[in-house]
């Protein structure tokens, strides 16, 4: 009997309107768009300002986008998995807010918490039910409003990310495409390096809390700047071995978009070029777990059914790892 294998049919994404640029962080803090373009790569990143508005609504967006471009039904979908470290609220979670805008009925939802690698570890996630055959129809979201924990304040941080959301379908094939291998790590060690210090049950949100601003991303870049270079680049290179992939029948690296000398030197690593390589950190910035899929999304039409894809992410956790699949269809359907 053939392997069921898991493809990604379709892709729908939300994008605030809002474009925050380098020029206008210039006059919130102390640097500059030569610094920012230099160090790592980004000239705006999209914010969610309106009032009231949350991760959900971005991901409710997100899933409506996928099911009309799909021709999807609510109540078609199996099984929701958020991937986001920005939920709407502690409980209950994101998921489940989204698939009530969405009136998505007949399925169960849960969050799945790993930050800038939650999309690999969603989808990874998602295809055991699909490729057990128990569900036909999977949706992953990956959303943050990575602005709801950013301070404004602190010019080594604050440039860093964006806010959006994708929704990713996700159906069984019989055909050779879809996943076909994963490797994926996690060393809570790497929790010291990149953190939110207070409002868990840790250090619970009090007002000191508030005054030493313990509620938004702590990180020690440099330190999480090397280990995400090499453990990027470790487990893409030992998934191209694993599977006699080579820079000629590889179509594209899809990367995490942190830092683009993060992306050039996992690139290097692997001996690739930079157009083998999805690349919009410059558009975005780091929108934590949505980057994977928000390059996918813009690179849809560029795809071909049978297409070597690797992605790679690093992030919080610390997590990482590497998904090698095929891509199962031709082209942007939607468009
Ligand atoms: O997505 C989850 C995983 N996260 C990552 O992968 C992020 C990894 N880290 C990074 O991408 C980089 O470490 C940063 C972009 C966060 C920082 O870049 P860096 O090259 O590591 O800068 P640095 O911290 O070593 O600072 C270099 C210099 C310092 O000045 P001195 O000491 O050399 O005089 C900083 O004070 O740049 C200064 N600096 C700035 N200058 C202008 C720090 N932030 C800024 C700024 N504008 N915004």
């Amino acid at each position: 009997m053939k392997k069921i294998r898991t493809a990604i049919t379709g892709i729908g994404a939300f994008l605030p309107e809002y474009k925050l640029t380098n020029e206008e962080l210039t006059r919130m803090v102390d640097t500059s768009d030569e610094w920012i373009m230099q160090r790592i790569g980004i000239k705006e990143r999209r914010i969610l300002k309106e009032k009231g508005k949350a991760t959900s609504d971005m991901g409710a967006a997100a899933v409506k986008q996928l099911l009309a471009k799909t021709g999807n039904k609510p109540d078609d979908i199996d099984l929701l998995i958020c991937a986001t470290i920005t939920p709407d609220m502690q409980f209950p979670a994101t998921a489940n807010i989204i698939a009530h805008k969405v009136g998505i009925h007949n399925a169960w939802s849960f969050d799945l918490n790993a930050a800038c690698s939650g999309f690999i570890f969603s989808l990874i996630t998602a295809s055991q039910f699909i490729e057990t055959g128990q569900y036909k129809k999977v949706v992953v979201v990956a959303a943050d409003k990575m602005s709801a924990i950013t301070n404004y304040k602190d010019r080594t941080t604050c440039l860093l990310f964006g806010d959006a959301a994708t929704a990713t379908l996700l159906e069984p094939s019989a055909e050779d495409v879809g996943v076909i291998d994963h490797i994926h790590h996690v060393d809570g060690l790497g929790r010291h390096h990149l953190h939110i210090k207070a409002g868990g049950s840790l250090h619970p949100a009090s007002i000191e809390t508030v005054k030493k601003e313990e509620h938004f991303v702590y990180q020690e870049g440099q330190t999480v700047f090397k280990f995400a270079v090499s453990r990027m680049a470790d487990v893409a290179v030992e998934m191209m071995k694993k599977h006699d992939i080579t820079s000629d029948n590889l179509k594209f690296l899809v990367p995490h978009q942190a830092n683009m000398r993060i992306i050039d030197a996992v690139a290097r690593r692997m001996g690739i070029g930079r157009e083998k390589v999805m690349i919009n950190i410059e558009k975005y910035g780091n929108t934590t777990a949505a980057t994977i899929p928000l390059c996918l999304y813009d690179y849809e039409s560029q795809l071909k059914k049978g297409d070597n894809i690797i992605l790679a992410a690093f992030g919080a956790g610390f997590t990482w790892g590497s998904i090698y699949l095929k891509w199962a269809y031709d082209g942007n359907p939607g468009s």
